[in-house]
């Protein structure tokens, strides 16, 4: 808040995973929807965004950077390696960024394998996120009744439905207090999946902001054809193969 200018908006992109789940000949974020690789579909969402200053995108240690087909960015993209677990990749592309972002700079982190993000729901998270004291992320209600499971597989009890969210991404976060949020989540050895459960263990409590199921984590072999029916759906699949 000591800065004298507004806070400028980042996306960080870890597409350092082995797609374990996956079990296909390259990692997920390589594999096709179309003509371009679900990486590429997800990069251009932030880097067709007017508002967004720069990409980090964290990719393996054994990735070769050039056979990627990177988009045309303009300088406005940044390689980075990551980690061991996808923490540790945020943090990775978090300490790249601390280098040339200012501390209350906004950070929009993405997971690569959810090339099908709509584009006003990015716009929505950053206008209902920009002038928040802590920030959010984007969520799903639950369409099921929920169980909360109990010891040999059975029900304790059900849960309320109305109060429960599939946490999806971008996470937006202030640069710098998330830095310190997964510093301390990974210094406790607490193992955390997203970025709000970082910001929840420093005490925080994260904005929910509604966003569209189509939003998938491509996880299994059968995603990749529901990604492509979302893809085509938001008419972003062009020359489909
Ligand atoms: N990720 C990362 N660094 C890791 C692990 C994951 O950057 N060490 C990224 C993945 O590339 C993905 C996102 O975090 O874009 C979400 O992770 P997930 O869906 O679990 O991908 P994988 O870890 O690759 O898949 P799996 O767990 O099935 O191996
Ligand atoms: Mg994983």
């Amino acid at each position: 808040m000591t800065e004298g200018r507004a806070p400028a908006l980042w996306a960080l992109i870890p597409a350092a995973g082995v797609g374990r789940r996956m079990g296909a000949e390259r990692p997920k974020q390589f594999l096709r929807l179309g003509s371009r690789s679900v990486l590429e579909h997800t990069l251009g969402i932030f880097l067709e965004h007017p508002a967004i200053r720069g990409v980090v995108l964290v990719v393996g240690s054994g990735v070769d950077s050039d056979a990627m087909e990177l988009p045309s960015a303009g300088g406005r993209l940044f390689l980075v390696t990551g980690g061991a677990e996808r923490a540790d990749s945020v943090r990775n592309g978090l300490e790249f960024l601390a280098g040339r972002a200012g501390p209350e700079d906004w950070v929009l982190v993405h997971d690569a394998a959810r090339p099908c993000l709509p584009p006003e729901d990015l716009d929505r998270l950053i206008s209902l996120l920009q002038h928040d004291p802590v920030g959010g992320l984007l969520a799903a209600p639950s369409s099921d009744t929920l169980k909360l499971a109990g010891t040999g597989e059975r029900v304790e009890r059900t849960l309320d439905r109305s109060s429960v969210w599939r946490a999806l991404t971008p996470q937006m976060f202030r640069l710098q207090a998330l830095r310190e949020a997964l510093d301390a989540a990974a210094a406790s050895g607490v193992a955390v999946t997203d970025e709000a459960s970082a910001m929840e263990f420093a005490g925080a409590h994260p904005r929910i902001v509604e966003g569209s199921p189509m939003n998938i984590k491509i996880t299994q072999p059968e995603d990749l054809e529901v990604a492509e029916i979302y893809l085509r759906r938001q008419q972003r699949l062009r020359n489909a193969g």
